[in-house]
């Protein structure tokens, strides 16, 4: 088979700086990203590069290179299905809110829905390619569908699974230069012919040994293992943030002195207000269900920790703010809320704790005035409004929280007038903004909390402000 069409299903935060970097890199191929979303493939088809869906640093230059000379983006799915040799699924892959494995399993209503598609309208033998993160022996039940919706039974489908690694906010860099890139195929002679063409593709641009081939169910279970592992150093040091605060100790430098050494390595050991993004949570959730599933218990009590030690973060940092400011004694007060976005560098908001930690001011009644420099004033609006419908249906927490939210173009229009200020995201215009003009718009006493240790105490001790660190007495 000679590989001369690529399409992705799905055009989201992965679907597109993916097939954007595949396509730069690989300019004789045709890549065609398609989605079910008609707003979505408009906004990545637009002329203002900077109206593409995605923020990422670096991605608008690689689109200009690349849409509409070999990077195509459409609704037509079934035309890019027919067309090409090989399928990415990319497709969303979120905790399951209804049914068996509910709150815990991913839901794989999307994958199937792309696979049944692809069954119906393949005329020619295809590779579909796992990209979304999908629970270990998925691949098994994509194939049942494939077949069972192809009614030419001669057509061949071959499965593999390419897990992707990437970070938003450096995606670009981890695509260019990714650590390794996965790939689990079957055993078949077809099996390692499909491994072998993907295996080529990335070769044109990483080197080969870090290209690693596995079996299928392998190469599923260490992408939610490699998410485990990375958000468990998250909670950890996070854990013992709680320790500092307590003893006396600094969690800078405990981080930088467990990190040197070299078994243990300095990286994700930042302590914070908590991890956020639209994977840790689900897929350590994913990992719990399946330990569940097969009877291992204590194996799932194990992983759950990782994610109780990360609601336990944002929750402490609730209290403290409470606790400072007396805010559970019907004062009314005002509070700023700096970042929006999970962290820096990106527009996504899924999962960023900023989102909890703004639902439980507004539920006791404090007015919460927000600024991010990237994420929409309608999707801060959106988050609020689903984790409240999400988490309770109490019609006077609905009133409360969109008379009390208020959204913001600057750090300092939404500081003015606040008794506090919190930075949940590492922005680092945050770093430098003018915090003498800040102090003197603020309500006395004036707090910060920093959520992400980014600014220097003393400075804002001097000024007059009264601090909050994470890990520091
Ligand atoms: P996303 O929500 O940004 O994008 C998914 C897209 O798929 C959406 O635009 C949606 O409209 C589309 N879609 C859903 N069903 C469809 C269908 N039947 N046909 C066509 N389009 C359809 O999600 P994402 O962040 O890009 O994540 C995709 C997958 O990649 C998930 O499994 C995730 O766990 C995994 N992943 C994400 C990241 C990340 O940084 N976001 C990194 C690595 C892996
Ligand atoms: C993470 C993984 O790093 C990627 O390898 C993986 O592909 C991706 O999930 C996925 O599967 O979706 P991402 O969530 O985009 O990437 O970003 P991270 O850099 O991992 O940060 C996740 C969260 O942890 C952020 O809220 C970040 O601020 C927080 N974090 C990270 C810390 O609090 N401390 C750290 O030391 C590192």
């Amino acid at each position: 088979m000679k590989i001369k069409n690529i399409c992705c299903i799905g055009a989201g935060y992965v679907g597109g700086p993916t097939m954007s970097v595949f396509a730069l890199k690989c300019p004789d191929i045709n890549f065609i990203v398609v989605d079910i979303s008609e707003e979505k493939i408009n906004a990545w088809n637009n002329y203002d590069l900077k109206k593409l869906p995605v923020y990422e640093p670096g991605l608008k230059e690689i689109i200009a290179q690349t849409r509409n000379k070999n990077l195509f983006f459409s609704t037509d799915i079934d035309e890019a299905i027919k067309k090409s040799e090989m399928i990415f699924m990319s497709v969303n892959t979120p905790t399951k809110t209804k049914g068996e494995g509910k709150g815990m399993a991913a839901d794989l209503r999307f994958v199937e829905s792309c696979a049944k598609r692809i069954g119906e309208v393949s005329n020619k033998n295809k590779i579909v390619v796992e990209k979304s993160t999908l629970p270990v022996r998925t691949a098994e039940k994509i194939k049942e569908v494939l077949n069972t919706h192809n009614s030419d039974k001669k057509i061949k489908f071959e499965i593999l699974s390419n897990p992707e690694f990437l970070a938003e906010g450096t995606a670009i860099n981890d695509l260019l230069k990714p650590d390794r890139v996965l790939i689990g195929g079957d055993n078949s002679g077809s099996g390692k012919e499909a491994t072998q063409l993907l295996v080529e593709l990335y070769k044109k641009w990483i080197p080969k040994e870090k290209i690693l081939t596995t079996n299928i169910w392998s190469s599923e279970l260490s992408k939610l293992v490699s998410n485990a592992f990375l958000a468990q150093r998250v909670s950890s040091i996070n854990s013992i943030s709680a320790i500092c605060e307590k003893t006396g100790a600094n969690i800078e430098e405990v981080s930088k002195a467990v990190g040197m050494d070299s078994r243990i390595g300095s990286k994700f050991l930042t302590s914070s207000i908590g991890f956020g993004g639209s994977c840790f949570k689900k897929d350590i959730l994913n990992l719990v269900y399946i330990s569940e599933y097969y009877g291992l218990k204590k194996v799932a009590n194990y992983w759950q920790q990782v994610i109780d030690i990360n609601n336990y973060q944002t929750n402490r940092v609730f209290d403290k703010v409470c606790d400072a400011l007396n805010l559970r004694s019907q004062i009314k007060r005002s509070i700023c809320i700096l970042g929006w976005a999970f962290k820096k560098n990106t527009n996504d908001s899924r999962e960023s704790a900023s989102i909890y930690l703004t639902k439980q001011l507004l539920e006791i009644g404090v007015q919460v005035n927000v600024y991010d420099p990237m994420v929409k004033k309608n999707k801060i609006f959106n988050d609020i409004e689903t984790v409240f419908n999400t988490h309770n249906s109490d019609n006077l927490e609905t009133n409360l929280k969109s008379v009390n939210l208020n959204v913001l173009n600057s750090a300092y229009a939404a500081s003015k007038n606040s008794s506090a200020i919190i930075i949940c995201t590492e922005w680092d215009e945050f770093k430098t903004l003018d915090w003498t003009s800040i102090y003197d718009s603020m309500e006395k006493p004036s707090w910060v909390f920093d959520g992400r240790n980014i600014i220097d105490d003393y400075k804002l001790l001097k000024l007059g402000f009264k601090t909050f660190k994470i890990g520091k007495s």
